[in-house]
């Protein structure tokens, strides 16, 4: 059948002269293409919206979980012959998705192409370290570049669409989904959002190796109650514009072409019904015109919610907050045209959804060329390519921290006799890939115990005991390991949890070293062995026990395809780690929520004064503070510096540090700038992150590190819920960390 959306577009290009290339989604989010403005793109949505009939609208709102069942795999063939469906989640394939856009593209009566989306959180193919793990490597850049080999890889498996980044902060640990995004810190996670959306979208949305990235989930759904996925939010809204809401804006700011409706309510409003954080702010004051899809059946969560007693009337809910597609709810397709019959609902609402998803679809260049992206050649050379694991080994050795690092255990000799690995977790492929490992496979992974083998020198006796199991009761392991540590010169402690430990619906109730780690570890450190402790883990834990006993602990979370390699090269010196915490690690989950952004309140803990905001049993003092880490060589301070002491909201500040390296040996540091506004209209947190630098300096080499602090640092919501910069006193900190810092002051005057 003859496409007539081929016949529509030839007609849009001549009458409006309209030679579409490519698009360039430009910095403040406006779709501008190359030659021609969006009012004439739109033009040529206008002109396809024109003909469409009221079920193939919806069809364009309904995206569909692909199946593996022979039934319904051919019922989604008649939908997409029939228009019924506008994009798949959960199938990807050059070949595969090739042949179902086929369908669209030449069977059905419009003959509008398909999307394809899937979760490419950190990496395709080729996998990445966690996202939080990521995130403690304080590296945009490299962020950003691992987002882009995801995006290459993914394409090439003719993926348009990913939903990611997941951009939500998180302060309670005990929420699964913490290990998804970029921690507690609005500052540093807005960074990380921003890289990964460019590393994703690239500048040419319409090239064939860039994909449309999705800020999630839009919003707050990291303040769940408890720690507990998928539960009630309450927070102010000034909690919210200022902490949970900036890495969504980052993201739009750098260009997020969709954004994802989060599962929970705030304050009493689901957020799939949120019209005014959706359209009023999103979409109003922010300026987004980009699409929102909704999670995972969320439209049909609604009545689980309890906004609405049927399914086109939670359906309507959704679609006028601003929810433009409908994840696998089918609620828009089968009951919402009935409602548009009966006047229930405006097919304005339902035109405008259509149009931000053909705009969309537009941008990503399926209607010039709707196989572009179904390239069986790219898909057969892309995956792995050297490249790509060289980076993945890159960025998950700049992701691991350094915790603990007594009598300089580490680095080990790679000539060391006898060295005993044990723990659950040390050869373990699946967990190494960590939670979302999209296209990931275990056999692309080097374990960490593979890693150290493929590390040391061939005299080397490298002996392995599993110890026990992750989670469990079963002892009998426990005596054989500790006579393998008898019998070795040091040992490498692998502990930590499972990949399916943290991730979606992932929450535990204790932040403990599951099942018999912890008496393992007991059991290994008797033996007076130098015992090293490996974490891997997707949230932060209380190992209060290691912490004191131990005298090495690298956090190394799940590090993807290369976990192996890059553990190795820290342990043995080839690399020397530089990252810090991007969460607070507390002593005990009684403590929780702890965080270093935190208000002073009227009584600040004081374990010398009674009265005051503190524990009966414990000091208010995190286990590792946000912004720890350590390295094999020594940072040194020195000469803080503003370039002035009073400015004004239009002035810029200049802070400048001094940061040598009194140690043996080259290394990164992190130099982290924090401000305090001591006095203004509302409370302020005792420390917020301003700005930050990876850097790396010599044996001997003393660097200056120079910041710029505007007016937007320093602003506020104020009383009225406008932002401002109000004038006062402020405190700037500067350090390798949020508690030891140099301090100084200045004065922002009217
Ligand atoms: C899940 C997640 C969301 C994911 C979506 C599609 O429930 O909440 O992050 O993108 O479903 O897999």
């Amino acid at each position: 059948m003859k496409r007539i959306v081929n016949q529509i577009f030839a007609l849009v290009l001549t009458s409006l002269s309209l030679h579409l290339t490519s698009y360039a989604g430009s910095g403040n989010n406006s779709t501008s293409l190359i030659g021609v403005s969006s009012g004439q793109a739109n033009a040529f949505v206008d002109s396809l919206l024109s003909i469409m009939t009221l079920e193939e609208k919806f069809g364009q709102l309904n995206q569909q979980r692909w199946s593996s069942d022979s039934v319904e795999t051919a019922e989604y063939r008649t939908a997409i012959r029939n228009g019924a469906i506008g994009s798949f989640l959960g199938i990807h394939g050059a070949e595969v998705t090739r042949d179902l856009q086929r369908i669209a593209v030449e069977d059905s009566r419009l003959g509008i192409p398909l999307l394809f989306a899937h979760d490419v959180i950190h990496g395709f193919r080729t996998i990445f370290p966690m996202p939080l793990a990521e995130a403690s490597s304080w590296d945009p850049d490299a962020v950003e570049k691992s987002a882009r080999i995801a995006a290459v890889e993914a394409t090439a498996a003719g993926l348009h669409w990913t939903f990611a980044p997941m951009v939500d902060i998180a302060r309670d640990p005990r929420w699964g989904r913490i290990v998804e995004g970029s921690g507690e810190d609005p500052f540093l996670g807005s960074a990380m959002a921003a890289a990964r959306v460019r590393g994703f979208q690239g500048d040419d949305l319409s090239a064939a190796n860039t994909m449309l990235a999705c800020a999630k989930h839009f919003a707050a759904y990291g303040g769940a109650e408890g720690g507990r996925d998928y539960n009630t939010v309450d927070i102010s809204e000034r909690t919210l514009r200022e902490i949970y809401l900036p890495p969504f804006h980052a993201a739009l700011k750098a260009g997020a072409a969709t954004f994802m409706a989060a599962f929970n309510e705030i304050g009493g409003i689901p957020m799939h019904a949120n019209g005014y954080l959706i359209n009023e702010m999103l979409r109003g004051e922010w300026s987004f015109d980009g699409l929102v899809v909704s999670d995972y059946t969320g439209v049909m969560e609604l009545q689980r919610h309890g906004i609405g007693a049927t399914p086109a009337e939670v359906g309507m809910a959704a679609l006028q907050a601003g929810v433009d597609v409908d994840m696998v709810s089918a609620i828009y397709i089968n009951d919402l045209p009935e409602m548009v019959r009966t006047g229930k609902l405006s097919k304005t609402a339902v035109d405008e959804a259509v149009r931000r998803v053909l705009r969309v679809k537009v941008r990503v260049g399926l209607f010039e060329d709707p196989y572009r992206y179904c390239d069986p050649q790219r898909e057969q050379t892309l995956m792995l390519a050297p490249s790509h694991l060289s980076h993945a080994r890159e960025i998950a050795r700049k992701s691991i921290v350094l915790l603990k690092n007594d009598r300089q255990t580490l680095p080990l000799s790679k000539e060391i006799k006898t060295l005993a690995v044990i723990g659950p977790l040390a050869d373990d492929r699946w967990s190494s890939m960590g939670s979302w490992a999209a296209a990931g496979r275990p056999e692309d992974v080097t374990t960490v115990l593979q890693g150290i083998r493929n590390t040391v020198s061939p005299e080397t006796k490298v002996l392995y005991a599993q110890g026990c199991e992750v989670q469990g009761s079963d002892r009998s392991g426990i005596q054989p390991a500790v006579n393998l540590a008898k019998k070795s010169d040091a040992v490498i402690l692998v502990s930590g949890e499972t990949a399916n430990m943290s991730g979606e619906a992932s929450c535990r109730s204790t932040l403990d070293l599951p099942g018999l780690q912890l008496e393992l570890a007991q059991a290994i450190h008797a033996t007076g062995k130098p015992v090293i402790v490996v974490l891997m883990n997707g949230r932060p834990l209380t190992i209060a026990w290691l912490a004191e006993n131990v005298p090495a602990i690298l956090e190394t979370w799940f590090l993807g395809v290369q976990m192996g390699p890059a553990v190795a090269d820290v342990l043995f010196g080839d690399y020397n780690p530089g990252g810090k915490l991007p969460v607070t690690f507390p002593q005990t989950v009684g403590q929780v929520p702890i965080y270093y952004n935190h208000k002073n309140t009227g009584r600040p803990s004081r374990d010398d004064d009674y009265f005051t905001s503190k524990y009966l049993d414990l000091p208010s003092t995190p286990l590792y503070p946000f912004g720890f880490g350590l390295s094999y060589t020594e940072f040194a301070y020195n000469n803080l510096k503003l370039s002035r002491a009073t400015m004004k909201a239009s002035d810029t500040l200049k802070v400048s540090v001094e940061v040598a390296n009194v140690g043996r040996r080259s290394g990164d540091e992190v130099v982290q700038l924090y401000i305090l506004d001591e006095a203004a209209s509302i409370t302020r947190p005792v420390k917020q992150l301003t700005g930050f630098q990876r850097i790396q300096v010599a044996v001997g080499e003393k660097r200056s590190v120079e910041f710029t602090v505007t007016a937007d640092a320093l602003a506020l919501y104020n009383r009225g819920m406008k932002r401002v910069v109000e004038p006062g006193t402020f405190s700037v900190f500067v350090g390798g960390n949020s508690v030891e810092v140099l301090e100084e002051r200045f004065t922002v005057v009217e």
